[in-house]
């Protein structure tokens, strides 16, 4: 569908169509600070206290001079995920990983399969590039997904476990996917793999159309510093490296990713309190007879009925903040787990205001 030029503003250039088509994406992005951040899913302590020190101990005027090496972060990032330093890519989080491997394999009107509801940026990405975009309904079997597919699909964006659902697909059922879709580029986003521990990483020599994604943003506590990896087969890196900026990933975050991955202990210790809150949330959720989804991830998503908009708006002024995903799947709000006090305190505003 062509874009309307009549719709334009005087002295506005002529984006292109793609641009004109796309629904603005618009996530709250200002005034969270100070409130209990249960709406982004982000680690709700912050990054380990190593990793600052780090970044005291090591930023000088002379690093902050000259532009980013990467090789050292890559041999030891390599040997933290276990792979080699030539089987992935530093990004600008997450989203740069989606964009780079759009970038690489879509051309305009290239098929892209997603699922829905599932991350919003994976629409983002296939839209400006002008792909054209089918979704299927999000069901826990997938069975949907592989009757999707076919030899025309370019590329299959799934997160693992999906947001904001939170389900999770085997690794079997990945397989199948990976299997049926031989000549389309396959991104699993394990953005919040630390929480599920099912992981497509160790099938990357068996499917040279296997992409996986991995984050620094989630529980390692660092979004702001915007940095992720995305491995392939190094055949594929190549043309990835290729399509993407070469210093798109800062200093900064490969300073703060080496201190990260010294501190298991930190994330352990996390995601142990994560999912101790997440169950006390389960209960807190029964007892006021609210339904909710299963959850993999460091987040559930439950059933608020008509008053989704409400409910967040009344628990912001309280302080809390959770997002509401009514648009998506009726009546649903996501609440993020951060400890199990935050998650009393969350508990104890929704149970006076349900
Ligand atoms: C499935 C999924 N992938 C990626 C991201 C964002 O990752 P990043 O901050 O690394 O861009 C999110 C954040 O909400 C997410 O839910």
């Amino acid at each position: 569908m062509p874009g309307k030029r009549i719709d334009l503003p005087p002295g506005v250039l002529q984006p292109r169509d793609a641009v004109l088509r796309m629904a603005p994406y618009s996530p709250p992005t200002g005034g969270r600070a100070g409130k209990l951040r249960l709406d982004f899913n982000e680690n709700t302590v912050g990054a380990s206290p190593k990793v600052i020190e780090y970044l005291r101990e090591h930023l000088t005027e002379a690093g902050l001079a000259i532009y980013p090496e990467y090789a050292t972060i890559k041999q030891e990032l390599g040997k933290f995920f276990g792979v080699e330093p030539d089987d992935f890519i530093l990004t600008n989080g997450t989203d740069e990983a989606i964009q780079v491997l759009i970038n690489t394999y879509i051309d305009d009107g290239g098929e892209v399969l997603l699922l829905r509801p599932s991350y919003a940026m994976y629409r983002f990405y296939a839209e400006v590039a002008g792909a054209s975009i089918r979704e299927i309904p999000y069901r826990a079997q997938k069975l949907e997904l592989l009757d999707a597919i076919h030899p025309s699909t370019r590329a299959i964006l799934i997160a693992n476990p999906n947001n904001p659902t939170g389900t999770g697909t085997s690794r079997a059922g990945l397989e199948r996917i990976l299997e049926k879709a031989a000549n389309a580029a396959v991104l699993i986003d394990e953005a919040y793999y630390e929480f599920s521990g099912v992981t497509a990483l160790p099938l990357l020599n068996d499917y040279p159309n296997l992409f996986v994604s991995r984050t620094f943003s989630k529980v390692y506590g660092m979004a702001a510093m915007r940095l992720g990896c995305l491995f392939s087969q190094s055949g594929n890196v190549e043309f990835l490296h290729k399509a993407q900026s070469p210093y798109s990933v800062n200093t900064l975050a490969t300073l703060a990713a080496h201190a990260a991955i010294q501190d298991r202990t930190y994330i352990e210790k996390y995601v142990t309190e994560v999912l101790a809150a997440r169950e006390l949330l389960y209960v807190g959720l029964e007892k006021l007879g609210i339904p909710y989804y299963e959850s993999k991830a460091n987040f559930v998503l439950f059933e608020a009925g008509a008053r989704a908009v409400a409910l967040r708006d009344e628990l912001r002024r309280k302080g809390v903040l959770v997002r509401d995903r009514s648009y998506e799947i009726a009546g649903c709000v996501r609440v993020t787990c951060g400890t199990r006090d935050q998650i009393r305190r969350f508990l104890a505003e929704l149970e006076q205001i349900w």
